[in-house]
């Protein structure tokens, strides 16, 4: 089977404060539909606010969807126990300080997985495990016993990779794992990311603001605008043929005469007006090509080419 990883209209509403104290719905993820290659990294692209951690969450069930369906290897697993699952489906998250407990040495930090899992006999099996992977990472097994604090960003990252290694997944959802480094850092993880992923065969749902990070990454990408899929296909196909105003946006932003910093801050770009409950186009308000009917009508998924899908009137 070619996909990994299937998510199918998915939806997801929070409940937040509304007008005089009443709750209102927020949809912070709004039908969105995309599939992962086994051994295959998706990139999922968008500003602030778009939606990718709480996508990234609920496809991990680490937040429940409202709707929408997810399938993981072959298996629907929307409402199924996640405990056999968990091992498999790992995370890698944007801060690694605030996600290393600062309590624990490095060893335990790592080898806790293991342990949760049930993996390796004894607890010097699976230090002995951490080490290894700690040299994979680019680390060395001095590190066990120091803790998480004494390390530097891009280290504490390698610690937060190696951890979700431990527990020997075949997804993993990074959730801008680069986007707390500093940009001569961030190609050191991307390269690290990307060897790990060659060297067992790892599939990845690579979340990023950063159109330029995603470029280097992802072999395929969606875009994501205020949790709508608004474009998704094969990245090179895509950033070649951008069809979606807001792709085109996007991709007008990486700079092209300075490709090392890499620095396509999509953040930089207008910021997003407060989201309004409208029937029609999510992008219309800030596009350029926006007709009547964009303000009106949700426009719907249409193929535009082969592994090339955009969500737009002007394609309809
Ligand atoms: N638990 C929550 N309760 C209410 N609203 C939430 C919750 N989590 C996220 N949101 C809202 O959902 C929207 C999407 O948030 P999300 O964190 O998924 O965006 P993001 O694309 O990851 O942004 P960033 O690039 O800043 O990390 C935001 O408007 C956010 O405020
Ligand atoms: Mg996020």
């Amino acid at each position: 089977m070619a996909e990994i990883l299937r998510v199918e209209h998915l939806k997801k509403n929070f409940s937040v404060p509304g007008d005089r104290g009443k709750k209102r719905s927020f949809s912070a993820v709004n039908d969105v539909s995309f599939s992962v290659e086994r051994g295959g990294c998706f990139g999922l692209v968008g500003e602030s606010g778009s939606g990718k951690t709480t996508t990234g969450r609920t496809v991990l069930r680490l937040t429940e969807p409202t709707a929408g369906r997810i399938f993981f290897d072959g298996t629907d697993i929307t409402d199924a126990d996640m405990r056999p699952y968990r091992r498999k489906m790992q995370i890698i998250f944007q801060n690694p300080a605030g996600s290393l407990d600062p309590k624990y040495q490095v060893g335990d930090v790592v080898s806790e997985g293991m342990r949760a899992n049930g993996l390796y006999g004894s607890r010097a099996e699976r230090l002995r495990r951490a080490a290894d992977l700690l040299r994979q990472v680019g680390l060395s097994e001095d590190d066990l016993r120091r803790y998480p604090g004494e390390f530097s960003g891009g280290q504490q990252q390698r610690i937060g990779i190696a951890r979700a290694l431990a527990v020997d997944p075949s997804f993993i959802v990074c959730d801008e794992p680069v986007s707390a480094l500093d940009v001569s850092l961030q190609a050191q993880i991307i390269n690290l990311l990307k060897a790990l992923q060659q060297e067992r065969g790892l599939s990845y749902l690579f979340i990023s603001h950063d159109m330029a990070v995603v470029r280097h990454m992802a072999d395929r990408i969606g875009v994501l605008f205020r949790g709508c899929l608004v474009e998704c296909g094969e990245t090179m196909e895509v950033l070649s043929h951008p069809a979606h105003p807001y792709t085109r946006a996007l991709i007008a932003a990486i700079p092209a005469a300075d490709p090392d910093r890499a620095a396509a801050k999509i953040h930089a770009l207008r910021p997003a007006a407060p989201a309004e409950a409208g029937e029609g186009c999510a992008y219309a308000a800030r596009c350029p090509y926006a007709k009547e009917v964009c303000r009106l009508e949700r426009p719907v998924e249409r193929e535009i080419g082969p592994d090339h899908s955009c969500c737009c009137h002007l394609f309809s």
